[in-house]
């Protein structure tokens, strides 16, 4: 982003003021409360979250000490015994809400399911019966790799049940990112589906399956569980593949929550950083379900009367978090969607609004620039009148949409929070507090109560108001992240050993860009490191890159992020071929297929371009400034005098 951008980026002057009938109802009613919350949870977090987790959750045993912060390794409520699924389920059977709507489910091609608490629960038991029948023990890993239908819910609380640690993999990956993510978790069971439905067509997600677990290529995966969702014809291998509803037949629905530690591993979800392979990310059991809960109650303000609604798929953290965790911890009711805005239906968000009568709703931006290049006129032709809150995550919100957004969707009349985030920080981080915090169009506001964050230099210093410079938190909170699964020393390095402030403290860095104005706001800019945002989804450069070259045409790749109006950031590569190749329409969509087959559809590049070399320092790194600017079709300014060969920078402006 240019200066001048920032500049009237920081300028803003539109505050907007929570409605007054808003405030009154809501959870955190003023600033001054938000304040006085804020200033508290800073002067003594332990109390804090203490008074919390013994206030919102159930314990079967209380916690003897609130933190134990070894840097960089926190244990929250050190012995105490908990589990979500209780949580998230038994509780609520012994008060109104056990006949209270938990899950309403939307398919894509329009039918339609219900699950009471009462009714989830009984299914959560009988899959975490049928888990256990098929040998998964607490602390086993079990893999999820499932379309967006209740049984992907019901998987990760049953999983949770009985102590077993999920580890879901998004039903967009392809057989190889699948096949990676198992074996580095040592899966002992995979919990899948026939296939999906993904904009109009049924895929296959079975068939993947079975790539990835070809020639016993996973080799402590012992069993399948097969979900039947779209009917396709499917391979079951024998002895290993079994279909859930042969399973669930007869099978107890009564399975007692286990007991589990506070620290105890719940999930592994794998995310991208700007080297090597995709990490995962561990979250523990006590300190994610207090976070998650918290964050859910204050900023999605939930009352019992709210249909609420996050447009993730479970597969990504804001749908462990904001789909199932968080609001089912609250005893809300949780809307699941299984389709996705696309052309033929462009509609379909609106709809799913009007006929469930949603109150709360959390989506993308790019979801919402979608939206808006299909036009006013279908969101217009929909009754959105029971909407009264609305939300952002993945990416920074141009104010351009923000302004759409609270106009056309909101009706001018609901807050909106923008929640910045990440799969490492588990729960919300930055956001407005819909009933207290007035907000500016593209900024997420201030810190959530017990979140201290900064802006500071290379350094690890404070930078002055307004100039910019890395985002990051300065004291542990329950939901952060414990460790890397397998690689405690790459959890430390990167993220608590990249920026040392001179007193020795130690602080999480993010990854991200971002400015503070002079009210204290933040504004987050997008990731410093080589990773790519394409439509709210995290790829690494290094991962593509990785992909392309796995291809025999191919010499070098470097892959960069170029802006796109609707997805944020589309990929480009720059690719070197070996001598015997010729560079060819056909060879950059069999290249771009290849990365589809490597990692999935979201890793698909936008563009392919061709080159005899890639701009190097003299100690052979690639130069991805350059090639941002070439790819962004703009003049390559800065310092080019490390650069090796400057014939190169050259050709490639010559389009060579
Ligand atoms: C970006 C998604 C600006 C950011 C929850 C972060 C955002 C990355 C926002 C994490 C926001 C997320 N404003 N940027 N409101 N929310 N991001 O792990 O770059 O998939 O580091 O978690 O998304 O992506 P992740």
């Amino acid at each position: 982003m240019s200066q001048d951008t920032i500049e009237s980026i920081l300028q803003e002057k539109r505050l907007f003021q929570p409605p007054a009938e808003f405030s009154q109802k809501a959870h955190i009613k003023s600033l001054e409360e938000y304040q006085a919350l804020y200033d508290k949870a800073k002067a003594d977090p332990e109390a804090f979250w203490a008074k919390l987790a013994d206030r919102e959750l159930d314990w079967f045993q209380k916690w003897d000490t609130v933190l134990d912060w070894q840097p960089p390794f926190a244990k929250w409520f050190v012995n105490g015994k908990i589990n979500i699924s209780y949580n998230c389920l038994d509780r609520h059977l012994t008060t109104w809400r056990k006949n209270k709507a938990a899950l309403i489910w939307e398919g894509e091609p329009g039918d339609s399911r219900t699950l009471t608490y009462a009714q989830l629960h009984r299914e959560v038991c009988q899959m975490a019966n049928v888990i256990k029948q098929l040998g998964v023990q607490k602390g086993d890993r079990v893999g999820i790799y499932m379309p967006m239908i209740p049984e992907a819910a019901i998987a990760m609380l049953a999983c949770a049940r009985i102590g077993a640690v999920h580890s879901v993999v998004f039903g967009g990956f392809s057989a190889e990112a699948l096949h990676d993510r198992l074996n580095d978790g040592k899966a002992k069971l995979l919990i899948t589906a026939d296939g999906g439905f993904r904009k109009d067509t049924a895929v296959g997600l079975k068939t993947q399956v079975d790539k990835a677990l070809a020639n016993n290529a996973v080799p402590t995966v012992a069993n399948v569980l097969v979900v039947e969702r779209t009917k396709q014809k499917i391979h079951m291998e024998p002895g290993r593949d079994h279909w859930w509803h042969d399973l669930q037949k007869g099978v107890s629905a009564n399975c007692p929550a286990e007991p589990m530690d506070s620290e105890d591993m719940l999930f592994i979800l794998y995310t991208s950083g700007s080297t090597g392979k995709p990490k995962g990310v561990v979250h523990t059991t006590g300190g994610y379900n207090l976070y998650t809960h918290m964050t859910t109650k204050w900023i999605f303000d939930l009352q019992d009367t709210d249909v609420y609604w996050c447009t993730a798929d479970v597969g990504w953290i804001t749908g462990h978090s904001y789909i199932v965790y968080g609001p089912l911890s609250n005893g809300a009711t949780t809307l699941m969607y299984e389709g996705a805005p696309r052309n033929s239906n462009p509609g379909c968000f609106w709809d799913v609004i009007e006929k469930y009568g949603v109150t709360v709703f959390y989506t993308a931006p790019t979801a919402i620039r979608t939206f808006m290049k299909m036009g006013e006129h279908f969101p217009k032709a929909r009754d959105l009148s029971s909407l009264r809150l609305l939300g952002t995550v993945g990416e920074p919100i141009n104010p351009e949409a923000w302004m759409w957004y609270y106009r056309i969707i909101g009706n001018s009349n609901c807050p909106i929070v923008d929640t910045w985030w990440q799969t490492e920080t588990g729960g919300i981080m930055i956001t407005a507090l819909p009933g207290a915090i007035p907000t500016k169009p593209g900024s997420a506001t201030l810190p959530f109560p017990g979140i201290v964050v900064d802006v500071v230099d290379q350094d690890g210093e404070p930078v002055t108001n307004e100039s910019g410079g890395y985002l990051v938190v300065k004291h542990p909170w329950p939901g952060m992240m414990r460790t890397l699964y397998n690689d405690p020393e790459r959890f430390r390095r990167t993220y608590w050993e990249y920026l040392r402030p001179k007193n020795g403290e130690f602080v999480y860095f993010a990854g991200d860009g971002a400015h503070k104005d002079k009210d204290g706001y933040f504004w987050v800019m997008g990731r410093v490191d080589d990773v790519i945002n394409v439509a709210g989804h995290r790829l690494g450069t290094m991962e593509v890159e990785s992909a392309l070259v796995s291809h025999p045409a191919v010499a070098e790749a470097a892959v960069v992020g170029k802006p796109d109006e609707i997805k944020g950031e589309e990929i480009v590569a720059f690719v070197t071929l070996e001598n015997t190749q010729q560079p060819s329409d056909e060879l950059a969509k069999e290249l771009k297929q290849h990365v589809v087959k490597e990692i999935g559809a979201i890793a698909r590049p936008g563009e392919i371009r061709f080159t005899e070399a890639l701009p190097k320092t003299r100690s052979g790194k690639i130069m991805r400034r350059l090639l941002r600017s070439l790819a962004a079709g703009q003049e390559v300014t800065g310092d080019t005098s490390t650069l090796e060969d400057r014939a190169v920078l050259d050709k490639l402006r010559g389009g060579a």
